[in-house]
């Protein structure tokens, strides 16, 4: 593993800053935010555009992650400076638009009879930044897009990456932005089935995100006090769930809340997809439909009246809890300095109390999962929380 490095401090705020490759001074730097919207895409932004101007350097946005640098997407490349930035620390989504098929190097293109090819358009790509006066990229996305970033960077872009998912499975850093307030938003939900359940007596199953990690269901599922919590990485059994709904309703507590994140697996069995529309490009398959089924097994198993409850995409929007923000703002302002000092091929990295850079390769060689035999997943189980194992 490599070794981390601290970021540099912000020193010297009001002054262009050679590059360390040598190659000239940085006058503009671009952003561009890819893959899945979270909450603190817009506070990165601002606090990007107005540390980089402190510096003297212009900023552009790149709308729809690459889409603005190439001539037949309907995005632009936007210069960005105060006015622009104003008031959006707060504001859900991203000012500059985002989209998941924006990949360079397979880029959607529909042929003359409606069929979709595959084309490697990275080299335009580089060239129109190059157009564009671009002397570097702050790219913001997960893992995806993330990848993206790092195979642009091989190619000679300098590029400097912030670590954003809702679903918290980046490497390399404690936190992506996005995370807790999605956390918050399930919370609340299961919160508020809490009451109906009780009312009605039933088991009420609440669907959240998290395809390979299950970190948004153990968060809100322990801080909603859910019974039963089922994620990606413990692998379960109905009838371990059922037995925990069982178990309650033999103490006389009528009602229970099961939190599943979409990923999750039964012990030998897939992931349950479904088949949503593409709009331009063909249909496209998304991860969904578990907790219907989870639902439909508990009442079928236990007799007991049971709802399910897809979260969806809310938990991606809305406004940034104030520790995103924070944490959104911190990894804007440490990407600048990171390009101040020619630090790319990195990615910006919660190591609490600090924000370092760590290798982009490093963040992307695998994906960050609930450790099965970790803290969090002891103390679920030192409560009584079912994990469906
Ligand atoms: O951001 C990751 C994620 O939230 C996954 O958990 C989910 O499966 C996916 O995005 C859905 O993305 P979309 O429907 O926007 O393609």
């Amino acid at each position: 593993m490599n070794e981390r490095k601290a970021v540099p401090g912000d020193d010297d705020p009001g002054t262009t800053t050679p590059r360390a490759d040598g190659a000239g001074e940085i006058k503009t730097i671009a952003i561009n935010t890819g893959g899945g919207d979270a909450p603190g895409l817009n506070a990165v932004i601002r606090a990007i555009v107005l540390s980089a101007r402190r510096r003297g350097w212009s900023v552009v946005g790149i709308e729809n992650g690459y889409g603005g640098l190439l001539p037949d997407d309907p995005g632009r490349v936007i210069p960005l400076g105060a006015d622009e930035v104003r008031g959006i620390t707060h504001r859900g989504g991203t000012i500059l638009g985002t989209t998941n098929r924006s990949d360079p190097f397979a880029w959607p293109v529909r042929l003359p009879d409606g069929s979709i090819e595959a084309r490697d358009r990275s080299g335009e790509i580089i060239e129109s930044l190059r157009e564009h006066g671009i002397d570097a990229l702050i790219a913001i996305g997960g893992d995806g897009s993330l990848d993206l970033a790092h195979r642009l960077s091989k190619r000679g872009l300098p590029v400097v990456g912030v670590p954003k998912t809702i679903d918290n499975d980046l490497c390399g850093t404690s936190l992506t932005f996005g995370f807790l307030t999605a956390v918050a938003t399930a919370t609340d939900a299961i919160g508020k089935l809490h009451s109906t359940a009780e009312s009605h007596r039933r088991v009420m199953v609440v669907e959240v995100m998290g395809r390979d990690a299950g970190w948004i269901a153990l968060y809100s599922g322990l801080a909603g006090s859910a019974d039963v919590i089922l994620i990606p990485e413990i692998p379960f059994d109905i009838e371990r769930v059922c037995d925990k709904i069982r178990e309650r309703e033999a103490a006389g507590r009528e009602f229970s809340i099961v939190c599943v994140a979409e990923g999750a697996t039964p012990a030998g069995g897939e992931m349950v997809m479904k088949t949503v529309p593409g709009g331009g490009t063909d249909d496209q398959e998304r991860l969904g439909g578990l907790g219907d089924m989870v639902a439909h097994e508990i009442a079928r198993r236990t007799g007991k009246e049971t709802r399910s409850l897809t979260l969806g995409h809310l938990q991606r929007g809305g406004t940034p809890t104030s520790y995103d923000r924070v944490i959104s703002l911190r990894f804007g302002a440490a990407a600048v300095r990171c390009v101040a000092r020619g630090r790319f091929g990195t990615m910006v990295a919660l190591d609490p109390p600090h924000v370092r850079a760590i290798p982009l390769g490093e963040a992307l060689a695998n994906l960050k999962l609930v450790p099965v035999d970790g803290d969090i997943v002891m103390t679920a189980q030192a409560i009584g929380v079912s994990l469906g194992d």
